[in-house]
């Protein structure tokens, strides 16, 4: 059995879908890492029973608070680690020091619309095809090999908010769904 460390900087809906499905396995959700104070993600932490953390990235370097993050990872003993909707770059060495073990979602069908406001950008480029990407971390800005995509045709005229309740709920069933696969083969 194998133990997964959330990290979020928000609302943090997908870290609640991750952690009610994990918890129905054997698996154990080590912690939430949250880089903002007022996220809503502690309040949910609060809820669901899940540890959670802290980290500051402001008047210090990224170094320094990934060290502090590194240190949470140790005690933790996490083996896997998820972003779910973390708004921080992690650096090339954190990212080789946990190799193969961090994986994001992003809300659009990468390699299309990267980074921030990726639903709005997906809703106005007037693609047909929309949808979400689960991918392996490797440095970049929402890059790195694809584990799994989810698309769906929108509608005609369909509405920004609808677009974005079908984004999301491709994102609650598809993310823990890959996550256990990957808490699964862990060795
Ligand atoms: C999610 O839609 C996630 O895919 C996105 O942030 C949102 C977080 O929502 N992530 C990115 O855009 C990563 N570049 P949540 O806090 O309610 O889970």
């Amino acid at each position: 059995m194998a133990r997964l460390a959330i990290f979020a900087s928000g609302n943090g809906s997908n870290f609640q879908a991750i952690a009610e499905e994990i918890q129905k396995t054997g698996h154990t959700i080590s912690c939430l890492i949250c880089d903002r104070k007022k996220a809503y993600s502690f309040e949910r932490a609060k809820n669901l029973g899940i540890k959670s953390y802290y980290v500051p990235y402001f008047e210090r370097s990224k170094e320094a608070a990934e060290q502090e993050i590194a240190e949470i990872i140790e005690k933790e003993k996490a083996d896997i680690i998820a972003l779910a909707g973390f708004m921080r770059i992690l650096s090339h060495q954190f990212v080789e020091k946990y190799k193969n073990r961090i994986v994001n979602i992003h809300p659009s069908l990468l390699p299309k619309y990267p980074g921030t406001g990726a639903i709005e950008k997906s809703y106005n480029s007037g693609d047909e095809e929309l949808g979400i990407t689960i991918h392996y971390v490797d440095g970049g800005v929402d890059t790195g090999p694809i584990i799994r995509q989810e698309s769906f045709k929108r509608k005609f005229n369909e509405p920004l908010e609808e677009i974005e309740k079908k984004i999301h709920n491709l994102e609650y069933t598809a993310y823990p769904e890959v996550i256990k696969n990957l808490l699964d083969s862990y060795q």
